[in-house]
Order: C-alpha cells, then sequence, then structure tokens
C-alpha cells in the first residue's frame, strides 16, 4: 500500500494576503466624471485588437459597485488589496489640469477598504498611458517620465495621508514590449528600438516618481515595482538552446532587475541596446532608477526557449514541451516561482545587502501576482467548483513558503485576480478570479477557491 503523508505549510501571522485588480481591466466607466481617453480606450475602440471586438468600457463596474467589491473582499479576509489608479481619471490630458472627481474616486474606495481592514496597495501605472500623451509619442519620448512623476505627485498628495504602499508601475517590460514591441497591448506598435526606448524611460519614471512620492508623502512610505519575471530554461542541452536560454532571461528578467537593484544595465549585450545607450541614458539615469523599498514578483509561468535566427535581438522563440500542463494561456510550472525567488535573493538581495552599510533597509519582496485562467463555470447549484485553481493555488503558495524555508524574506501574497475580469488582448476569454462574475448581470459569485483562500488566510497555513 501506498502511503502519502500530508504536511502542514504554515505561513507567519504578519504574512500579507491579499489580491490585485487593475483598473482599466475592473473599473468601467471609461468615460465618466470628467475621464479623459487612456491608450486602452483608443486600441479596444479600433477593431481587430481584441478578441470578439470587446472593450473595458463596463467590464466588472467596479467604479460603480467598489463598496460591494470591498465588502466581498472582506468576506475572504483579505489583509491587503493592490489595484491601480487610472492615470486619466486624475489628469484627463496626462498633464496639467487636475480632475478633482478622479481622485475623489481612489479616495472613496481607500476610505472604504480601511474601513474593512483591508490595506490599500495603489499602484500608479498598469499599461493605461494618457491618449494624449501617447499623441506625443508615449514612453519612448523622456518628457513622458518627468508627466510620470508629476501625476505621482499629485496622486500622493491626495492620498498618501492613508496609503502606504505605493507601487510605481505594473510590468514595465510588458508596457514597453508588448506596448511598442510586438503590439500585442496599445498603443499597438511594432518598433522594437522603440521598445528598448520605452523600458529604460519607465524604469526612470520609476525613481522620479519614488522621489516624487516621497517628497510629498504625509507619513512615511514604502515604494516599489512590479516586475513580470519567469525563469527561462532552454529547450534542450545544445550549446545554441543554452545561449538563446540566457539571451531571452536577459531581455525578460535582468532587462529590469539589474537596474533597479545594481544600477546596471544590460542592454548594451545586444547590438540594438549598444546603438540606443549612449543617446537614451543620460548621467544620472541609472542612480535614479535603483531605489526600491519593495519588489514585487508577478509570476505565471516560465519560457523554454529554442535557438531561431529569424527573431530578432534575442534570436529565440518560446515552445511549449509536450507532456505538460497547461492553462487557458500557460504552462503550469510551479517550481518556477521558487527558482525566481531564490534567483531574485541569491544574484540580487543577498549581494546587496552584504555590501551595504549596516542599518540599511533591503528592498522586501512580495508577490504581486499569481493565478491560473481556467474555464470556470456555475454548477446546477449555484458553486463554482474550480478544482485546477486550488491544486494551483496549493502546489505555486507551497513553492512560496519553501523558498521562505530556504531563507528569502517573503512578506506577502497577492493573488490574480479578485473577480473574472477583462483580460487585454484576450477580452473577456479568461476566468483569473477566485470570485466568478456573470459579465451580463455583474453578479458576483464566490468560486471554491475563494473560500479556500479565505481559509488559508484566516489559519495562515494549509495541509498539503
Ligand atoms: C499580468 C498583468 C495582469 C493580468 C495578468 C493575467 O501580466 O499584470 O494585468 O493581465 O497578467
Amino acid at each position: 500500500m501506498e502511503l502519502t503523508l500530508s504536511k502542514y505549510i504554515a505561513f507567519p501571522k504578519e504574512f500579507v494576503w491579499g489580491c490585485a485588480a487593475a483598473a482599466y481591466q475592473v473599473e468601467g466607466a471609461w468615460n465618466e466624471d470628467g475621464k479623459g481617453p487612456s491608450i486602452w480606450d483608443t486600441f479596444v475602440h479600433t477593431p481587430g485588437h481584441i478578441a470578439n471586438s470587446e472593450t473595458g468600457d463596463v467590464t466588472v463596474d467596479h467604479y460603480h459597485r467598489y463598496q460591494e467589491d470591498v465588502a466581498l473582499m472582506k468576506s475572504l479576509s483579505l489583509d491587503a488589496y493592490r489595484f491601480s489608479i487610472s492615470w486619466t481619471r486624475v489628469l484627463p490630458t496626462g498633464t496639467g489640469h487636475v480632475n478633482q472627481s478622479g481622485l475623489d474616486f481612489y479616495d472613496r474606495l481607500v476610505d472604504e477598504l480601511l474601513k474593512h481592514e483591508i490595506e490599500p496597495y495603489a499602484c500608479l501605472f498598469h499599461y493605461d498611458l494618457p491618449q494624449a500623451l501617447q499623441d506625443q509619442g508615449g514612453w519612448p519620448k523622456r518628457e513622458t517620465a518627468f508627466a510620470f512623476a508629476d501625476y505621482a505627485h499629485v496622486v500622493s498628495e491626495r492620498l498618501s495621508d492613508r496609503v502606504k504602499v505605493w507601487m510605481t508601475h505594473n510590468e514595465p517590460w510588458v508596457t514597453a514590449m508588448a506596448g511598442y514591441g510586438d503590439g500585442e497591448h496599445a498603443p499597438g506598435i511594432k518598433d522594437i528600438p522603440a521598445a528598448f526606448k520605452a523600458l529604460h524611460h519607465l524604469l526612470l519614471s520609476h525613481g522620479l516618481a519614488a522621489e516624487a512620492i516621497r517628497a510629498s508623502a504625509r507619513q512615511p512610505v514604502k515604494v516599489g515595482i512590479t516586475l513580470n519575471l519567469n525563469p527561462v530554461h532552454p529547450a534542450s542541452e545544445s550549446k545554441k538552446d543554452r545561449d538563446a536560454a540566457s539571451r531571452m532571461d536577459t531581455v525578460l528578467n535582468r532587462s529590469t532587475l539589474d537596474p533597479l537593484l545594481k544600477g546596471t544595465t544590460p542592454i548594451q549585450e545586444f547590438a540594438i541596446g549598444r546603438l540606443l545607450a549612449g543617446s537614451l541614458i543620460k548621467p544620472g539615469d541609472m542612480e535614479k532608477i535603483r531605489t526600491l523599498d519593495l519588489l514585487g514578483v508577478n509570476y505565471y509561468t516560465r519560457t523554454v526557449a529554442k535557438y531561431d535566427s529569424k527573431f530578432p535581438v534575442v534570436a529565440a522563440v518560446q515552445v511549449h514541451p509536450e507532456g505538460r500542463e497547461y492553462s487557458g494561456m500557460w504552462e503550469i510550472y510551479p517550481e518556477g516561482i521558487y527558482e525566481l525567488l531564490m534567483r531574485i535573493w541569491n544574484d540580487y538581495l543577498r549581494p546587496l545587502q552584504a555590501g551595504a552599510a549596516p542599518g540599511t533597509k533591503m528592498p522586501e519582496i512580495m508577490i504581486t501576482e499569481n493565478g491560473i485562467p481556467v474555464p470556470d463555470g456555475l454548477d446546477f447549484d449555484g458553486h463554482v467548483r474550480d478544482e485546477r485553481r486550488i491544486r494551483y493555488l496549493k502546489d505555486h503558495i507551497a513553492q512560496v513558503h519553501h523558498a521562505m524555508d530556504e531563507g528569502v524574506p517573503v512578506k506577502g501574497y497577492f493573488h490574480w485576480s479578485l473577480m473574472d475580469n477583462f483580460e487585454w488582448a484576450w477580452g473577456f476569454s479568461q476566468r483569473f478570479g477566485l470570485v466568478y462574475v456573470d459579465f451580463k448581470t455583474q453578479k458576483r459569485t464566490i468560486k471554491d477557491s475563494g473560500h479556500w483562500f479565505t481559509r488559508l488566510i484566516q489559519e495562515d497555513g494549509f495541509e498539503y
């Protein structure tokens, strides 16, 4: 008889459990109360960009239903909620005129969260650049970084008496590469040099915004950034594939981690980077970028890379090995979250700590997104039995715990997402929520995974 022993995975009491969401994906109310158009409004209203021509015009109507949604968060026992602020609600044309009604919405949201003892984690940018700034060149233009810092200042002045944790950007790599490189995201531009420029300006804007937030904050605050990171593995042991994986890793991971945590950039390792670096990176930029109280890690999957000379810059292509488990969008690879956390710790944070003056505060690490898209549905009795998501959660959270056991000081875990919502170019075809949403009636139903997550939070652990 085979005996399997389960073990109890226990987390510290102060570990932060939360959910994450993004303004454009959940708010709706795309043109209400003085909000200006963002590049996502323009993008979705142009045919051919989004599956089934869906839009985030209404999505899950969180703008009007935020009280019901915060009550849901409370019923799930969340400690924290990571949301993003729509730049064009606050500054409809990106700079200049401040729209008080836009700020009022976030004011109400923050108050509602605090009333329910849920810590607000505010992210200033989750892909939705003001269209007016895109019209002037967008992120490939250096001026955009300064406009972002001014916007950060306006929001911090209004909310920092209550918001203690600020994330400048969500996934600057995706903003740059999907927005300006392959064009899958707004503004839909396919221009690789522009994507490299955008990435540098996004990172610079992080540094400038961090300065602006700290200068205007009404209490001590933490300023962080959230990165999309994934381990890259070679498709075979051949030297060509191993080199391809290493180049892919440089572009995917080191292009953001090195500037933020080492103050260096690996872009000169590529011909296009060498061409740009001189004119792009001004004296003092790298020092500005290297400032972080909190590193947010978004983890979904790994990348398997194979040599292919057809592809520009990296000469590599992502492949999907047979015999693995996949979800609606990606391979399921729980060990990757452990590998990533160990790498961040060993290659970046430990050396930083070793070289720092005594008493220097090290950046904290949190998982700021992790989740799985599976085709959930309501059963005959109104339940959503999303067993695969529960398994995904257990496997990934156990790997986070494993990294903590090995000494990586992970402080929190945010699930993506609270509710099913608008998944960018995929429209409404991918459900990531702990809460099921009927997109026609807006009815919310807590899935079995949501109930499981609540027990985990209440008990600070689970049987594995
Ligand atoms: C991340 C994004 C988030 C969501 C998830 C599935 O890359 O930050 O908005 O789309 O993927």
